[in-house]
């Protein structure tokens, strides 16, 4: 069983990648077809680890699952609510919760283990969730077990809920249990994320009535029903943005194919800033550094500011620039755990709170690194790509949670990557 990554880096990158579909529309969507009494057809499903539980976790409420091939999935929800999923597989995941809003809406009961996901330094609440699902009607409890209990035994009724905080999440989740509440429901201060327009745009193609998304204020008026039919997921933005990172870490050139210019120009802004060259064409951008890299400061925020799952990735590449760089984390309470495995190859990151400064140290060195979580990890693909040297990446089930076949795809533009077992030779010297 292959448990690491092993790359030999210091290479330039130099070739096509093709983007899969959004892990994080795919992760609301997959539940939202349980609101549908009937058949959804998902087109462009990204073959990722957190993909395949949502979709074991639907068949677990009743669902009937079934690939027509490797990105088309076909979801039955006519008899969803008749049994209950494991709940430790609802444990493996953060976005399991869009199941209480999505069993709400369809049977006004959910019963959901308290979410798990990625573990990146902060608190991750759901208080925001919580409060939308009571505005709308229902009475929500934590049960003993660290389970979620909504009930709305006199159905849900439209109200107007305002997000103290710009919630993704918590948006999504008061859409799911508001598309057939009695009236109208407005989400306002709502994220903006592509993901959020693409669940709504899923949700209007079943019948549903969702006007606003993408701005901070969503209305979703109550339908009776939603019926089914096929939906094409948009490509994955943190995917794409992750290989216009390695690029301009590593130098060279990629085309990177099935994107949506306007959700990467929040990250290629940024690429430009620091030397690489972008061009847009309608579904595909090319990036391209050949000369140096140089410093900038980045804040993350939500959409359509710099996204915060670009955060590792950049602070990779800013290693290699000239000059210190200042990353200020403006989403999360803290996410620099990948900073100490940095460490581990040369990069000096001085982290106070949800700032970061990182030193252009110029260079990396190949070591044994962790993949502490999904973003950090691919972070840390980055660093063994950019670095001289043998870098092997344990942990790497979070990495798989996220990327399809990032193996494949880097091995396809010149790099030198491989998955190794614990008892394949491994040359690298303990740091
Ligand atoms: C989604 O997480 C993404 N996950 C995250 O991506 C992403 O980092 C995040 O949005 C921000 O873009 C999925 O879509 C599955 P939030 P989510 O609710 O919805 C606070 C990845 O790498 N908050 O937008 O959990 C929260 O603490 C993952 O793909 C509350 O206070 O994030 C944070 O500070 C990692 N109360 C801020 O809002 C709540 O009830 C934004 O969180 C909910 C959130």
């Amino acid at each position: 069983m292959s448990n690491k990554i092993s790359i030999r880096g210091g290479k330039p990158l130099k070739g096509e990648i093709h983007i899969s579909g959004a892990k994080n529309a795919a992760l609301a969507i997959i539940p939202a077809a349980a609101l549908v009494k009937g058949v959804c057809r998902l087109e462009n499903i990204p073959n990722i680890v957190d993909v395949m539980i949502q979709l074991d976790i639907i068949r677990g409420f009743g669902a009937d699952v079934r690939f027509l091939n490797p990105t088309t999935v076909e979801i039955d929800c006519t008899h969803i609510g008749c049994q209950h999923p494991d709940y430790d597989l609802m444990r493996r995941l953060r976005a399991s919760y869009y199941f209480i809003g999505a069993m709400l809406g369809r049977v006004h009961k959910a019963e959901v283990a308290m979410p798990g996901g990625c573990n990146f330094g902060g608190v991750r609440p759901i208080d925001l969730h919580m409060k939308g699902f009571e505005a709308l009607g229902a009475e929500v409890s934590i049960k003993e077990g660290g389970f979620v209990c909504a009930e709305a035994r006199d159905g849900l009724s439209g109200k107007n809920i305002f997000l103290d905080v710009v919630s993704v999440g918590a948006t999504m989740n008061i859409m799911l249990a508001a598309v057939m509440a009695e009236g109208q429901t407005v989400i306002e201060n709502a994220a903006k994320e592509p993901h959020i327009v693409d669940l709504a745009n899923f949700l209007n193609s079943m019948g549903a009535d969702v006007m606003g998304a993408g701005t901070d204020i969503i209305k979703i008026r109550g339908v009776k029903e939603l019926h089914g039919g096929t939906y094409s997921i948009i490509p994955d933005q943190i995917e794409a943005g992750t290989y216009m990172a390695a690029v301009t870490a590593t130098g060279g050139e990629l085309l990177i194919k099935n994107i949506i210019p306007r959700h990467l120009e929040c990250i290629g802004v940024k690429l430009e800033e620091m030397g690489a060259e972008i061009e847009y064409f309608d579904d595909s951008v090319r990036v391209s550094r050949y000369g140096e890299l140089h410093r900038t400061n980045i804040k993350t925020l939500p959409y359509p500011g710099f996204p915060t799952d670009m955060q590792p990735q950049l602070a990779v590449a800013l290693c290699m620039a000239d000059g210190a760089s200042v990353i200020t984390e403006g989403v999360w309470e803290a996410r620099y755990l990948y900073v100490d495995e940095l460490a581990k190859m040369g990069a000096a990151i001085h982290v106070d709170g949800k700032v970061a400064v990182v030193d252009g140290v110029g260079k990396l060195t190949g070591a044994p690194v962790k993949a502490t979580d999904l973003r950090a990890g691919a972070a840390m693909v980055i660093a063994g790509l950019a670095a001289t040297g043998e870098t092997v990446i344990d942990g790497i089930v979070n990495i798989e949670r996220g990327y399809e076949d990032i193996v494949g795809k880097l091995r396809a533009v010149g790099a030198d990557i491989s998955y190794v077992t614990d008892n394949d030779p491994v040359t690298l010297k303990a740091v």
